[in-house]
């Protein structure tokens, strides 16, 4: 039975305390939030569960073999940093940091450590998102041309993050999955109203090679839930609907295609095409849930989870390149590419120790 401390018991964190709780494998053991009156009701809800204020209390290996981690985004690093070095498998809530370095540095110490590092990106683990990847992938909607993505709401607002660091993570992990690759730049912009310091609304743009583009529109500051992301192709297009209860996801068999021949000099023909439209069948489950299953699984056979660090810094390098464009009047701000250059350093570290084994084996 693995022993598991959440920190941060606010918005987000009950959602945890209860999935982790109903799932088989693994046991809520210790809950820690700044904020007494938060543990005083965590503790009503879930009263076989340990409240404290100190995060000192949980993070130990005597008392937990796992930390999940669901303070304000700024508090992230510092606490998942803690939680490796204290040997404890770290699963951190989006965005894993507000830094790519920092992310680079929680991968290493949780290689140094043994432990698994997991990222909530918790639409990664969702049935609609499987089949839109299945969609892509499969080669049915053809060549894949655009996808934007809408995430808007009326609150909540932070006061620790922007729009930008609260809300596009999701996105960006989706389309990212969906791209399978990262951008090579992303531009931005967006407006403060609330506060000054802290963007309300923004527009991002990800720029794919081949000529392809990822846009997502993320607000804190308007009157309708919406979370629509749409994936136009060559082939069909297809539209996702998290809010949808059945129909999440709509394939339109429609398209746009340029005649080869103009009748005249100057005139350009294009045909329409409007042909079917169906929504597949998802099989409903939770995705926290799954999302949870997959941290166990990884803490449990110590396979690397699809969430792992990695995944994490890819998101936050986007992000965090998003957030200078908004800083710089929606510049195109290049992605520098960590995660490939770390990965092959790291794999080049890896050849090199391997040939001086073989050597020091007389090989
Ligand atoms: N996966 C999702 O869909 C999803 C949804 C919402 C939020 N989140 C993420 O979850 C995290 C928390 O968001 P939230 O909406 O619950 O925020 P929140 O502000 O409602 O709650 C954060 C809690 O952390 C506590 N806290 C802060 N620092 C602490 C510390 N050092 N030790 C112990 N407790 C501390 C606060 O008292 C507060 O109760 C964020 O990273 C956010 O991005 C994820």
């Amino acid at each position: 039975m693995i022993r598991i401390g959440i920190i941060g018991a606010g918005y987000w964190g009950p959602n945890l305390i209860r999935c982790f709780q109903e799932s088989p494998g693994c046991d809520v053991v210790y809950v820690c939030d700044r904020d007494p009156r938060k543990l005083d009701h965590i503790c009503a809800r879930f009263p076989q569960v340990i409240g404290t204020t100190e995060d000192a209390d949980v993070l130990r290996r005597d008392r937990v073999d796992a930390v999940v981690i669901a303070t304000p985004t700024k508090t992230h690093y510092r606490l998942a940093k803690r939680a490796l070095e204290a040997g404890l498998h770290t699963f951190v809530e989006k965005p894993l940091a507000t830094r790519s370095d920092e992310c680079a540095d929680l991968i290493d110490c949780a290689e140094a450590n043994g432990c698994v590092l997991f990222v909530g990106h918790v639409f990664l683990y969702s049935a609609a998102v499987a089949k839109l990847k299945e969609l892509v992938t499969s080669g049915e909607l053809g060549d894949i041309y655009y996808i934007s993505s809408t995430r808007l709401n009326l609150g909540p607002v932070r006061h620790d993050v922007n729009a930008l660091w609260d809300l596009a993570p999701h996105d960006t992990s989706i389309i990212l999955e969906l791209m399978g690759r990262s951008p090579l730049s992303v531009s931005c912009s967006g407006l403060a109203y609330l506060d000054q310091r802290i963007h309300d609304v923004c527009n991002m743009t990800m720029q794919f090679p081949d000529n392809r583009i990822g846009i997502v529109h993320v607000s804190w500051l308007d009157p309708r839930k919406r979370r629509v992301m749409t994936v136009v192709g060559s082939n069909k297009m297809a539209v996702y609907d998290d809010i949808e209860p059945i129909e999440k996801i709509r394939v339109y068999d429609t398209g746009i295609h340029a005649a080869t021949e103009a009748s005249s000099f100057g005139e350009f023909l294009y045909s329409y095409r409007y042909g079917d439209i169906y929504s597949p069948r998802i099989k409903e489950s939770e995705p926290l849930k799954a999302e949870i299953h997959g941290f166990i699984d990884s803490v449990v056979t110590g396979a690397a989870p699809k969430t792992d660090g990695w995944n994490g810094l890819r998101v936050v390098e986007v992000i965090e390149a998003a957030d200078k464009s908004l800083r710089d009047n929606g510049g195109h701000i290049p992605i520098p590419s960590t995660v490939s250059l770390r990965r092959a350093s790291r794999s080049a570290a890896n050849a090199s120790g391997q040939d001086a084994l073989i050597a020091a084996m007389g090989g």
